[in-house]
């Protein structure tokens, strides 16, 4: 467990040991070196900004990256003009994300010249395309480290070769069977957690640049996934969520394959644990083994996140999705039918290239059915690479927006009514935090996902509560501690 481990005993006058995670042990030593003598000289810690956008995955990644850099020395800073060290965890689902860290970029070199000692880190996604690092090597001459999604366990090692070198280091993998476990982690909030049960993703939806950054798909070790959680529950932790591009797909290709079905059931078994989420469940995949879990589970959230994509057969054929919209819908059902109080979310596409408005329809027709509690809705992006950039019939944008809106309009529509029926009930909530918006009021979540904001005292947070939900505001509860 890395938390027993001590920097101070290791030798770092010696060669680094070719084994991890014992090099980054060392090199994290040897980083540590380097801050001490620096914060001694300005008087003060180092500072770290970190930025991350994207999904779960990169928050998770960001914890990890956080947690190096703390075990080195650096503090967290929310002004990223104080900062030292400034690190971009990257998104590319979709091309504006990209065009968002471009422009940060721009900023960054302002406050570069400024102060020539801040280091710039760029990794995630986007950086595992090989025109964004070619484009970063040509026009950003003053970014310091780079590197992707399969070597975030490396950081202090490159930190470390980019003082070493004093020039730009690049170390992008194309992808890796390894998983490095044991590293220091910084947990955004003391009483959840997320917990990567596998990594990348092998179903090529045709829209998605997720497969070729995020490389193939690979399973941990379920020991290590319930030590990792028995650990977190010891440290406080009542929730986790298991991160996967996709969890129903979890455990196929380890040397003794087991189902995520399976793994819940283990997970379950962890004392102390309150509460199971997950994320995300291809459709495709999703078992009835896991369905009876779920119905039997005194842990499992009533939440089930069930990308759509799109209504039309057609368009999820061309999608490469492997299911119809009648099979879309016949699992939603069986899914209400085995747990009546659930609630479903999606995410869903509008503007795949060859849609037509009959396919658009069929979309509109599955949110009706289906009657989500929230949907995400996204107009298609083009990604270069993926097959469906090269598709001919590309919709005009115009045509995108009014779908989109419409589409826009019912969702929301739908899960106003779907989020207020629980109106009256007392239910029991997770307290997250202080609400922002009002003084002296908490935020709590509720089992299905939703949120209730209550009066009650700042030491709640982390328990769970009774809460009585008063009344529906659309999209959140006001509610009263019972
Ligand atoms: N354009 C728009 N949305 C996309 N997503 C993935 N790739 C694209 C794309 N090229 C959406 C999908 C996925 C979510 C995480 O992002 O809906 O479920
Ligand atoms: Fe992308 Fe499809 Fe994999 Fe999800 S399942 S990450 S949408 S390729």
């Amino acid at each position: 467990m890395f938390h027993q481990i001590d920097l101070d005993q290791i030798d770092i006058s010696t060669v680094p040991p070719l084994e991890e995670p014992e090099r980054q042990y060392y090199f994290m030593a040897k980083m540590r070196e380097v801050v001490q003598s620096e914060a001694k000289r300005l008087g003060r810690p180092l500072r770290v900004f970190n930025l991350v956008v994207g999904c779960q995955m990169n928050a998770k990644d960001s914890e990890k990256l956080l947690g190096i850099l703390k075990e080195i020395g650096y503090v967290e800073t929310e002004q990223e003009e104080q900062a030292d060290l400034v690190v971009y965890n990257t998104c590319t689902v979709r091309e504006n994300a990209n065009q968002k860290v471009y422009g940060r970029l721009g900023y960054l070199k302002r406050l570069k010249q400024v102060n020539p000692s801040m280091q710039i880190v760029l990794c995630g996604c986007m950086m595992q395309e090989p025109n964004v690092v070619a484009t970063i090597k040509k026009s950003y001459h003053f970014v310091d480290v780079v590197f992707g999604t399969h070597n975030i366990f490396k950081l202090a090692e490159l930190l470390y070769t980019r003082q070493e070198s004093g020039s730009m280091v690049i170390d992008i993998w194309e992808g890796t069977k390894d998983i490095v476990e044991d590293l220091p982690t910084q947990r955004k909030y003391a009483f959840k957690s997320g917990v990567n049960i596998m990594f990348g993703c092998n179903n090529f939806c045709t829209y998605c640049i997720v497969p070729y950054v995020r490389g193939r798909e690979r399973s941990r070790d379920p020991e290590e996934i319930i030590k990792e959680i028995r650990e977190l529950v010891a440290d406080g932790v009542v929730e986790v969520m298991l991160l996967g591009q996709n969890v129903n797909s979890y455990g196929k290709t380890l040397a003794q394959p087991i189902s995520f079905a399976q793994l819940l059931r283990r997970v379950e078994q962890v004392e102390g644990l309150k509460r199971i989420r997950f994320m995300t469940s291809h459709p495709k995949d999703l078992s009835d083994e896991l369905i009876e879990v779920m119905s039997q589970s005194k842990k499992i959230c009533r939440h089930l996140h069930l990308p759509l994509q799109s209504g039309s057969s057609r368009i999820l054929e061309r999608m490469n999705r492997h299911y119809t919209k009648e099979q879309y819908l016949e699992l939603a059902d069986k899914i209400r039918r085995a747990v009546p109080d659930i609630s479903l979310t999606t995410d869903i596409i509008v503007g795949f290239p060859g849609e037509t408005e009959e396919d658009f329809q069929e979309t509109l027709d599955v949110v009706r059915k289906v009657r989500y509690d929230s949907a995400f809705t996204f107009i298609y992006s083009k990604r270069t690479g993926t097959p469906a950039a090269a598709m001919e019939d590309q919709v005009p944008e115009d045509v995108v927006k009014d779908r989109f809106s419409r589409l826009l309009k019912e969702v929301q529509q739908i899960s106003a009514e779907m989020s207020s029926r629980d109106t009256g009930n007392v239910v029991e909530v997770l307290v997250e935090g202080i609400n922002e918006h009002r003084d002296g009021y908490l935020d709590g979540r509720m089992s299905n996902n939703n949120l209730v904001h209550f009066k009650g005292d700042p030491s709640l947070i982390g328990s769970l509560i009774p809460v009585r939900l008063d009344e529906s505001k659309g999209f959140y509860y006001m509610g009263t501690e019972v």
